[in-house]
């Protein structure tokens, strides 16, 4: 009774991220959670295999969280990080996170990914223009890459269900093909998927200009955009060529940072550094609103060395936040306390060889990628051989996740999205860092039986 209440109350008064009404049909009212789970407003508990949107890494249900919040908020709930004032919480962290990447310089703190990544898109602008080149503005980015929804935001993800309905685009954005190896055709390329990406960026910074680009903008792993692997070979690769043709390199580590994939951040799988290194989400476990941009020494000289008249005219009132800080220090306190990173890097075995166990003589599961952490996905076709996407109208990832639910897990099942090669429908897996090899299991397991309930296998 509440709960339908709470609902038709919610259709009316709310918009929603993506909204369409069609969506709120079946609303899971989420009320509290606990570890791994959360409970819905019937008490129904669930398996949080996305860890809420990729960011409740440490689990729900902290109560030191909420004391880290409480005490700072007691003390200083909010003071601004304009220039000339700062606060202890935001400067702890700052250096905190430089600490955390080899080489870097400084911290911009946002609330979220899409600033972040306005951040790191102006600073480019900005530093080429220090540096008496301000034709550099143009930003590369990758087909079914993620970075928020913001307009530059937007325009840089790769995704086209989320330009329709709010074109033109913001100029500048060039778009090139990501390292996709399931669906890669090497037909007379002769070359690996890692190498054809790369030379895609090379010749598009040859055909726009080297003198044009800013930046390129990547996700090490993608997420939102279906969870996508990159071959060993391609990281040293783009950073080789970012270096060669002066372009700065954005890693977009919302998703991937804090442990997600075993490592601190996930370049480190690949020893690369970047130029601007973008955060947010598990930076706080979502406890409260945080994300940023982590710039090179040379970024961080290079905004300390204009004239004031030059001035790095960019923030937010709520960068640095106070409190958002003094839980994002709780948060890492506890992963580091906790060993999360390993126990993310252990879990994600055992989540990838599940999965292989459980999917690889299916007749659907064309790909199944993980291996790296806690993020993994099964990506299914109509036809293995040819590797064709079940049509639209199947509604396939909808009916997942519907028998995912009712079976007591939670999570997104990406649909096709209609960019060329389209990824199918996918089950995605970013489960807490502190899941157990048990709930692994008991998850993959639900997976199993929703897949076969949907097949008829
Ligand atoms: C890789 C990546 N970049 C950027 C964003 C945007 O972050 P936000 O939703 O906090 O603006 C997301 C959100 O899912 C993301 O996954």
């Amino acid at each position: 009774m509440l709960s339908r209440k709470l609902a038709d109350s919610d259709r009316k008064y709310q918009i929603h991220s993506l909204h369409h009404p069609n969506d709120t049909e079946q609303m899971l009212i989420c009320a509290s959670g606990h570890g791994i789970c959360i409970r819905d407003t019937d008490g129904k508990e669930y398996i949080d295999a996305l860890s809420g949107l990729w960011n409740v890494n440490i689990g729900h249900g902290r109560a030191e969280m909420a004391e880290a919040a409480a005490e700072q908020m007691r003390t200083l709930a909010y003071f601004s990080g304009y220039a000339g004032s700062t606060t202890v919480p935001s400067i702890e962290l700052a250096e905190r996170l430089v600490r955390s990447v080899p080489e870097m310089g400084a911290v911009f703190f946002t609330s979220g990914g899409a600033e972040a990544n306005e951040s790191a898109f102006k600073t480019a602008r900005y530093y080429w223009r220090v540096h008496g080149k301000s034709e550099k503005t143009k930003i590369i980015s990758r087909i079914h890459g993620y970075h928020g929804v913001t307009l530059q935001a937007m325009s840089a993800t790769g995704i086209a269900g989320y330009w329709k309905m709010f074109e033109p685009r913001v100029p500048g954005f060039i778009h090139v093909n990501t390292c996709y190896p399931y669906r890669f055709d090497s037909s007379g390329k002769g070359v690996s998927p890692g190498e054809a990406a790369a030379r895609e960026l090379e010749d598009a910074i040859l055909s726009a200009g080297p003198e044009t680009i800013a930046a390129f903008i990547a996700e090490p792993i993608h997420g939102a955009g279906g969870i996508i692997y990159p071959t060993d070979d391609y990281w040293p690769r783009i950073r080789d060529i970012c270096t060669r043709y002066n372009v700065l390199l954005i890693a977009d580590e919302i998703i991937t940072g804090f442990g997600r994939t075993g490592r601190w951040f996930a370049l480190e799988h690949w020893n690369m550094r970047p130029d601007i290194l973008s955060f947010a989400k598990g930076v706080t476990s979502g406890y409260l609103p945080l994300g940023g941009i982590i710039v090179s020494l040379d970024i961080k000289e290079t905004l300390d060395s204009v004239d004031p008249a030059d001035k790095w005219m960019h923030g937010y009132t709520n960068s640095g936040h106070p409190a958002c800080c003094a839980v994002a220090l709780r948060n890492i306190e506890i992963i580091e306390r906790e060993n999360l990173v390993e126990n993310s890097a252990r879990m994600g075995d055992i989540l990838f060889h599940a999965l292989q166990d459980a999917f690889q003589n299916h007749p659907n599961a064309g790909d199944i990628r993980g291996g790296k952490g806690l993020l993994a996905a099964v990506e299914f076709v109509e036809d293995r051989v040819t590797k064709r996407n079940f049509p639209a109208s199947a509604n396939l990832g909808a009916r997942l996740r519907t028998e995912m639910q009712k079976r007591g897990v939670v999570t997104r099942t990406r649909l096709a999205a209609g960019n060329h090669p389209a990824p199918g429908d996918e089950i995605l897996f970013a489960p807490p860092l502190i899941i157990t090899e048990q709930e692994v299991h008991r998850m993959v397991a639900v997976a199993k039986e929703s897949v076969d309930a949907v097949l008829n296998q």
